[in-house]
């Protein structure tokens, strides 16, 4: 076989069989099909697209790509999640000891942020002490004995996914239904959960920026779990506003830490509720969202989250610690009104600008920066009333002010907004 034999029948529109998409992986993660030819491939797909097989085998192909988990050593139906990306998620930070509080066990890898969006890892890495390097052995230990961990992914671990996933980043082929689709669930499969929740995110601050894009690529991750025997849930989640009131590592695991203690925005602390209830149904575990909510109001999420942290080296004391800034800065809204739009993308880009994400790979990271919104969508706000707060380790020009302030949309009526789109089974 050749590469370029591959690329041109993919290019004139053309199925690839399955031995040559095993073929294509195996040469790619063996070095011996090089980045040039894998990047032409990845543009022919993203213009010509991939059948259902095609995506299957794609997928496949990745798994075996590295190791597999084998979490059969812990009792139960374990459950895992994954955000196809947003600005603000801190989902997983609530979510995997809220649904570990109910005795269902989380075994959960994550990754870090690029971009506009921001990683699960780097927040949990904001925590003095906190390790995301852990063996397959003590993570294994760590959900046997305190039913949860959310830790870096292996690097032996989807090495395809690995190789691809930087091609296309720089190939302008990322938002792409077949090559997500793969990528994630390459991830989710290998990682050995019974049962995958996948958080699809829609609009500005998304890959898939409508409801109808989202759908498809939610529907074509639910098909690869369940054809390998994983139960798997598709929730389209709202993102055209950052998800609760903070974008930054550390102010977002103080936010995590307010709605595990009950205090969080209501919106937000719902939606994470609904999330949790359809996670623990996957695990057969049946509750309304009332019931869900009492075990952020009696502690026992929060506990589970503490128990997490210090099972993984994190320091309690620091964790509780405020972010540490030499600027904050408040923008004031210029009108009366109501919160219309505050534009994901935007706001995720200007605190990457902080230092709170990475424009590229090799960006180092300033855990305390980031925007803290005390107006959301919806929200009615007064002229000259703080609508946000930027926590900077730098001065903020005039120049960035005035573009905060005009990404914040306000108008005479109110919009009304909801977190949970749609749900796909
Ligand atoms: N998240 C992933 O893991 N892979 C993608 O391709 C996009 C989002």
């Amino acid at each position: 076989m050749r590469a370029v034999d591959l690329i041109q029948k993919k290019r004139d529109g053309l199925e690839l069989s399955s031995e040559e998409i095993k073929w294509l992986i195996e040469g790619y993660v063996a070095g011996t099909v090089p980045d040039y030819q894998m990047s032409a491939l990845a543009m022919a797909i993203y213009f010509k697209g991939m059948s259902t097989r095609e995506i299957s085998d794609l997928t496949m192909n990745m798994v075996a790509s590295g190791d597999q988990i084998d979490l059969s050593a812990i009792p139960g139906i374990k459950v895992d999640k994954h955000s196809t990306g947003g600005v603000g998620d801190k989902v997983t930070l609530i979510l995997a000891p809220l649904v570990a509080s109910f005795e269902v066990p989380v075994a959960k890898m994550s990754g870090r942020g690029l971009g506009h969006t921001g990683g699960t890892l780097d927040k949990l890495e904001s925590i003095k002490g906190y390790q995301i390097e852990v063996t397959q052995e003590d993570f294994i230990k760590q959900v046997q004995e305190t039913g949860v961990a959310v830790i870096g992914q292996s690097d032996n671990l989807v090495k395809a996914d690995k190789l691809l996933y930087a091609l296309r980043d720089v190939t302008a082929t990322v938002d792409i239904i077949p090559l997500i689709a793969s990528s994630v669930m390459s991830k989710k499969i290998a990682a050995g959960a019974d049962a995958i929740l996948l958080d699809v995110t829609v609009g500005e601050g998304a890959f898939m920026k409508t409801v109808e894009e989202a759908r498809v690529l939610a529907q074509t991750m639910v098909d690869l779990g369940k054809a390998v025997g994983r139960k798997t849930i598709a929730v389209l989640t709202n993102m055209s506003q950052p998800v609760g009131t903070s974008i930054g590592n550390r102010l977002e695991i103080l936010e995590a830490l307010e709605i595990l203690q009950g205090k969080g925005r209501e919106d937000v602390t719902e939606f994470i509720c609904e999330l949790a209830q359809i996670m623990l149904g996957l695990a057969d575990v049946e509750k309304t969202v009332a019931e869900v909510r009492q075990h952020i109001e009696n502690g026992a999420a929060l506990k589970k989250f503490e128990e997490m942290v210090q099972a993984q080296g994190g320091d309690l004391e620091d964790l509780y610690r405020p972010a540490n800034v030499s600027h904050k800065v408040d923008v004031l809204a210029e009108r009366d009104g109501y919160i219309v739009g505050l534009p994901a993308l935007e706001f995720g880009l200007f605190a990457m600008k902080l230092g709170a994400g990475r424009a590229v790979k090799t960006d180092e990271l300033d855990y305390e920066t980031g925007i803290v919104f005390h107006k959301k969508v919806g929200d009615a706000v007064e002229k000259d009333q703080p609508i946000a707060t930027i926590y900077a380790n730098e001065n903020i020009s005039e120049n960035m002010l005035t573009n905060f302030q005009k990404n914040v949309k306000i108008d005479d009526v109110s919009v009304n907004t909801k977190e949970i789109i749609e749900i796909i089974s």
